[in-house]
């Protein structure tokens, strides 16, 4: 048996963090960072914080903010122009999933020139990503997408008419700079959800396919780490130690799940897409589902991720009634009907879960009619 690993970037974690991103930039040799973020966040005062800190260090800076929540190729290339005309010699992206990966697409923009379509992970493109890549600090304001430790982007593609996931090593965060004190004021909705998203990447992480212990040691600790503080965080924002603890379970997700994932976001992703949910509740509502269907061919690690959960069943069983329960605590719906989602998309909402690539390391093989049931399930 021959495996390979790579575990990530670095990472400053902690509160106050932030205040070592001038010493991290000049250890680059950075003196002209450029901020990305998005158009929700630069009405916030955390970009300023960020452009604050850079300043006070003697740096000059500059924000690109054109970023939207599904960032696109054109506001890719914008943020390659504005790079370019400032002369930038580094990106800070400062943000949730959309604007680090954003930052990612733009740090290929700056010396790849071709169709961003022909980057697309899913038909090779990733051997094409051999240019020269400015150094990117992430500096994530969630706690759920862990993309400041992951290497990939998504990036919606005009001209393609859809998503194009881009993906290499290259594109791993320098330097990831976690400071729990960034999502002290995130709405309690918006802390459930993106919650329940990093809850999903250890779930799926610890099921899929493949042999990797240490991602699963480290998904086990953060679906811990999740079910004792998710629900302390969305109630009290400030609570430093919840906020402290999900931070960290978002970005464990991530370095968990480059073991790979599974049909909750095969699911998930075309409910965004389809039915315009957010990424975390189309996570959340179909994880007690996904997990029944997979407890059917690894009902032992089903169960050990009951007993991470702190349910007192120890079977698969324990599990997903610890996700409905928290789902309810949260406040968050439990039903596809009760978001919106019709009956009409049903057949869309099937085929772009089966051309999804999340799925093909989920433990249980996925078929058009076990998609259909899922969905179904969740009606
Ligand atoms: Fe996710």
């Amino acid at each position: 048996m021959k495996s390979r690993f790579n575990f990530p970037t670095r990472i400053l974690f902690g509160e106050q963090s932030l205040e070592d991103l001038p010493q991290e930039l000049s250890s680059m040799g950075s003196k002209r960072p450029l901020v990305v973020t998005d158009r929700g966040l630069v009405n916030t005062p955390i970009p300023e914080m960020v452009s604050a800190v850079i300043q006070d260090a003697g740096m000059e800076t500059e924000t690109f903010s054109q970023v939207s929540p599904n960032p696109t190729d054109a506001q890719v290339d914008e943020g390659a122009r504005v790079f370019a005309d400032y002369g930038a010699d580094c990106i800070v992206a400062v943000g949730g999933g959309s604007p680090m990966d954003a930052g990612k697409a733009i740090q290929i923009r700056i010396n790849h020139h071709e169709a961003m379509e022909e980057y697309d992970d899913l038909k090779g493109g990733d051997t094409k990503i051999t240019g020269q890549l400015p150094p990117l600090v992430a500096i994530p304001t969630t706690a759920g997408t862990g993309s400041e430790v992951s290497r990939s982007a998504v990036i919606s593609v005009a001209a393609a008419g859809r998503k194009v996931i881009l993906f290499s090593p290259r594109l791993m965060p320098s330097v990831a700079i976690c400071d729990p004190t960034l999502t002290y004021g995130l709405p309690a909705r918006i802390t459930a959800e993106t919650g329940m998203d990093a809850l999903s990447h250890n779930v799926e992480a610890y099921l899929s396919k493949g042999y990797h212990p240490m991602a699963d040691g480290i998904a086990l600790k953060a679906i811990s780490m999740v079910a004792r503080n998710l629900l302390t965080a969305t109630k009290d924002g400030k609570n430093v130690e919840a906020r402290r603890q999900m931070m960290m379970a978002s970005t464990m997700g991530a370095v968990a799940f480059q073991k790979g994932l599974g049909v909750i976001h095969s699911l998930a992703h075309p409910l965004s897409s389809v039915s315009g949910l957010s990424h975390g509740l189309a996570n959340a509502l179909m994880m007690p589902h996904a997990l029944a269907f997979n407890s059917q061919v690894v009902p032992g690690r089903v169960a050990d991720i009951a007993v991470a959960l702190g349910s007192k069943d120890h079977s698969a069983q324990g599990a997903i009634d610890v996700v409905e329960e928290l789902l309810s605590k949260l406040g968050l719906k439990a039903r596809l009907t009760e978001v919106g989602v019709k009956e009409s998309q049903i057949d869309d909402l099937v085929k772009n879960a089966m051309t999804d690539g999340c799925h093909t390391t989920n433990p249980r093989q996925c078929a058009d009619d076990d998609m259909r049931s899922l969905f179904k399930s969740a009606w």
